[in-house]
């Protein structure tokens, strides 16, 4: 089976992009809800490197940044010196899971690499249009190997707008949007997922809609009437987004655990978050599934 490709991305910050990220990778990986587990790779494309972190731990990921396998000296390497290199040799085994689930680590160097490809192909009179094209180009190149190697590929993306996150878009079977229901959360969703339906690799195609995901949901008036209007908007006739029937509570124990990186194993979820998340990685590879734009014979 052609890997599913999932980006999980939305440009406000801390809505839980890089908690639903792992979790789910941790699921897809261990056989949540009682399967095999499936091949799974995250490629981080954020540079404060959090899931890099949770699912390299600090010594790996120290060893892995020292030695240029981050994902930021892969851009470099292709871009700037012209090599021809693969995002599979950047893969490293994470340290729990490591059958079944890998990584492609992030450093904080990317945030440097970013603003370097910008200079390097500006001075070759390329705009910013086309160093997006160029980035994009490049991920499309080596996820024809990729989608053989692996059964899923999550990217996680930084928070705001970039060229990386937006060849992941682009390039994504599912984008999933992580959001909290209230209202300051929601001012610039919908713009964001306009930006996530325009940037569809085939503009004549169906619109493909991202499909939003209620995140750190409480039981309050405040939040229970944002997510009714958000539920409205997904079945409205004009929608511009779908929404998972999975809610993610807002629960200490995820708190706990996402605030703190340095953890040894698997992420250690209660039962209901194992139970949460494995119901949200199941419906995201259906959906997947639905609306794959995996190449014909991929
Ligand atoms: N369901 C949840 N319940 C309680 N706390 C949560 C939940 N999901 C995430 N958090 C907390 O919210 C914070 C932000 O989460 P996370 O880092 O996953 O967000 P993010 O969108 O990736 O952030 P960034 O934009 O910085 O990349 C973390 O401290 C995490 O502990
Ligand atoms: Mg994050």
């Amino acid at each position: 089976m052609a890997a599913r490709i999932i980006s999980v991305s939305n440009m406000k910050g801390g809505v839980g992009k890089t908690t639903l990220s792992v979790a789910m990778a941790q699921a897809f990986a261990g056989g949540a809800g009682g399967g095999r587990g499936v091949k799974t790779l995250l490629v981080d494309l954020d540079a404060q490197a959090n899931a890099s972190f949770w699912l390299c731990g600090y010594a790996d990921l120290t060893s892995a940044i020292e030695s240029s396998k981050t994902i930021d000296c892969f851009f470099e390497d292709a871009v700037v010196f012209g090599k021809d290199v693969a995002v599979a040799n950047w893969a490293r085994p994470a340290k729990a899971l490591s059958d079944t689930l890998f990584v492609a680590p992030s450093s904080p160097n990317l945030r440097i690499v970013e603003r370097e490809l910008i200079v390097f192909l500006s001075r070759r009179h390329r705009n910013l249009m086309e160093v997006e094209r160029v980035v994009s180009d490049l991920l499309e190149q080596n996820l024809k190997t990729l989608r053989n190697a692996y059964d899923v590929i999550i990217f996680d993306t930084a928070p705001g707008i970039s060229a990386m996150t937006e060849a992941a878009l682009r390039l994504s079977d599912l984008v999933i949007v992580p959001t909290v229901p209230d209202y300051v959360s929601n001012l610039g969703l919908l713009s964001f997922c306009r930006s996530v339906s325009w940037s569809s690799n085939d503009p004549l195609s169906a619109k493909r809609l991202p499909w939003v995901v209620a995140n750190k949901v409480k039981q309050t008036p405040h939040h229970q009437r944002m997510l009714k209007q958000m539920r409205e908007a997904a079945e409205s006739d004009e929608r511009e987004f779908r929404m998972f029937r999975t809610e993610i509570p807002n629960s200490p124990r995820i708190d706990e655990i996402a605030s703190d990186l340095n953890v040894d194993g698997e992420l250690g979820f209660d039962a209901e978050g194992v139970q949460v998340f494995a119901a949200l990685a199941a419906e995201a590879l259906d959906i997947a599934a639905r609306e794959s734009v995996a190449p014909a014979g991929a």
